[in-house]
């Protein structure tokens, strides 16, 4: 249908029906939900793949939960979701096909682009990572000097970052510990200095990942590291063949860097940098886990696929968890979304489904280019429990703001963990459970008084509750877990966007910091005049070449 014949979203009978439900439920409070219904607390879950999800703390009924997927049916999250997955190019703005479905699909797997079967391609380049990740494992893959290459230190940015840095700490218990790994995506020559600081170079392998191969913050990070691999190694220039490797979709570029194409793990267009995580990408990954852990992996964003595009919109993951996020945007006025791992390792965890979230919905017109006059797509934020508790939680607790929280915990600790500190998980899973339980049903004023609160003090000391969370619980932190987990938030984020009408796979707003950044550099380093500059800009570069002494 074209952009006039589409009904607005805010204009259409089922968003107008939410709102009516909305105010129909007013300030209706988690207590008295849970009196009414005694069996809220197991019918308001699921149960997929590992991960037992509660979203019965949420402030909706029933009714909300059906007027949300009569949303999503009048919208096409259904229709949109076969698209991607049938390898449509549902990235219009791009033309491109969004695929990241494909791989981790089952070998044998059929799914065309342009006619074209792209399955047996990812499993070609798979098993390539594999026969690479174990040579460099085994130490039969050496370094220049006949070493073995024990520190891997990936170069990348964005999408070519964030999933294995933030991987590779969450499964740190399953990687081979004789290995150094570190993840360098920052241009501060500080990242990469404290990365390789107290490194051998005759030991360092260096993957240079990057989709376009253009992107000034890898490619400069990686000129330097070249330069500091040549300089350790007396200048020999030949030696950079056996000790870099590039992810890439393009061959021409990584050549002109002078890395062998031979030495080139490739992925594709239709693979969205902050969706590649699974692709060549996740290459220091494989080599720090090893490529069994690595296939577990896969087969966890692939359980989580499966689900999501064969569960009756009732026991949907995905779309229930996407369809939360839309009415406590739309209706209930929240601006952000917090997600609080109670697990130490994934601290990254929350900012890799930063870039996954806010760089696919921060949009404001949807995919006709018309601005969009309800919310997108939210900020997100968070790191683990319990240290959050003892800094921003107050806030959320007491504070004026609605802020729906995931809390995602492990009923076990990892394995390794000695006796006494696997004996602290308890106490880490008591916490987990008291947040979600204090945010939901509060404190009365009553209840404090009953305390003997001196009266001036109540106020203070009330938990007005009703702030709405999730809770994933699974066994233990896997890399299965990983994937089923990551490919939760892909599409609970894929169907936000297709009710929201916006493109989720796009970046546009990223470029012109890009090209302006371009423009003020030589300005910085030479004082060159900068056309056009505004009179801020202009005068704060004058102030940096002074302070710098220029
Ligand atoms: O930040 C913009 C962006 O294009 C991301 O989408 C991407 O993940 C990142 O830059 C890195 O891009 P590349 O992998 O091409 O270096």
């Amino acid at each position: 249908m074209n952009a006039e014949g589409r009904a607005r979203l805010n204009r259409t009978p089922e968003w107008l029906a939410l709102g009516k439900h909305r105010e129909e439920l007013g300030q209706t409070h988690l207590r008295q939900l849970f009196e009414e219904d005694p069996e809220r607390g197991t019918a308001y879950t699921l149960r997929v793949g590992d991960l037992h999800i509660d979203y019965s703390k949420h402030l909706v009924t029933d009714e909300t939960l059906t007027l949300l997927r009569e949303l999503a049916a009048a919208t096409g999250v259904a229709e949109l979701r076969e698209a991607m997955f049938r390898g449509e190019k549902i990235n219009t703005t791009e033309g491109r096909a969004v695929l990241h479905t494909a791989l981790r699909a089952p070998a044998g797997a059929v799914v065309e682009v342009d006619g074209e079967d792209v399955v047996p391609g990812v499993h070609a380049v798979l098993d390539k990572m594999a026969s690479f990740s174990e040579r460099i494992r085994s130490g039969e893959w050496t370094g220049s000097t006949g070493a073995p290459l024990t520190n891997i230190v990936n170069i990348g940015i964005g999408g070519s970052d964030l999933g294995p840095a933030m991987a590779y700490e969450a499964l740190r218990p399953f990687t081979d510990r004789g290995l150094t790994v570190r993840f360098v995506s920052n241009v501060d020559g500080a990242d990469l200095h404290e990365a390789v600081r107290d490194l051998d170079p005759a030991r360092t392998l260096f993957i240079v990942a990057s989709k376009t191969f253009t992107t000034i913050e890898t490619i400069t990070n990686a000129e330097s590291a070249r330069a500091w691999l040549v300089d350790g190694l007396g200048g020999d220039e030949a030696a950079v063949a056996r000790h870099f490797v590039a992810l890439s979709t393009n061959a021409e570029k990584v050549t002109a860097f002078g890395i062998d194409p031979a030495n080139m793990f490739e992925f594709w267009d239709w693979v969205g940098g902050r969706y590649s995580f699974d692709s060549a990408i996740g290459l220091s990954l494989m080599i720090a886990i090893g490529p069994d852990r690595f296939r577990e992996l896969l087969a966890g964003f692939r359980l989580m696929d499966e689900h999501f595009r064969t569960a009756p919109p009732e026991e949907n993951a995905p779309l229930l968890l996407g369809l939360l996020g839309i009415w406590y945007g739309a209706f209930h006025d929240a601006q952000s979304h917090a997600v609080l791992p109670y697990s130490h390792y994934l601290s990254r965890f929350t900012a890799y489904l930063q870039q996954l979230d806010m760089e696919s919905n921060g949009k404001s017109v949807d995919r006709d280019g018309r601005p969009v006059d309800w919310q997108t797509g939210p900020v997100v934020w968070g790191t683990p429990g319990t240290n959050g508790q003892h800094a921003y939680y107050q806030l959320i607790h007491q504070g004026t703001k609605v802020i729906p929280a995931d809390f995602i915990g492990f009923a076990r600790p990892v394995a390794e963990l000695p006796p006494r500190l696997a004996a602290q998980h308890d106490l880490l899973m008591a916490n987990f459970f008291a947040q979600t339980q204090a945010l939901a049903f509060g404190k009365t004023a009553d209840e404090v008084r009953a305390e003997g609160v001196a009266e001036e003090l109540v106020p203070h000391k009330t938990f007005r509750g009703n702030h709405p969370t999730t809770t994933v619980l699974a066994t233990e932190l896997t890399p299965s877990v990983i994937g089923q987990l990551i490919a939760l938030y892909e599409h609970k984020v894929f169907v936000q966007g297709a009710v929201w009408n916006i493109d989720s796979f796009d970046q546009w707003g990223v470029e012109l910091g890009k090209v302006l950044a371009k423009r003020v550099e030589p300005a910085l380093a030479e004082g060159a005049d900068v056309p056009g500059l505004d009179a801020s800009t202009r005068n704060l570069v004058g102030v940096y070449r002074s302070l710098r002494g220029r």
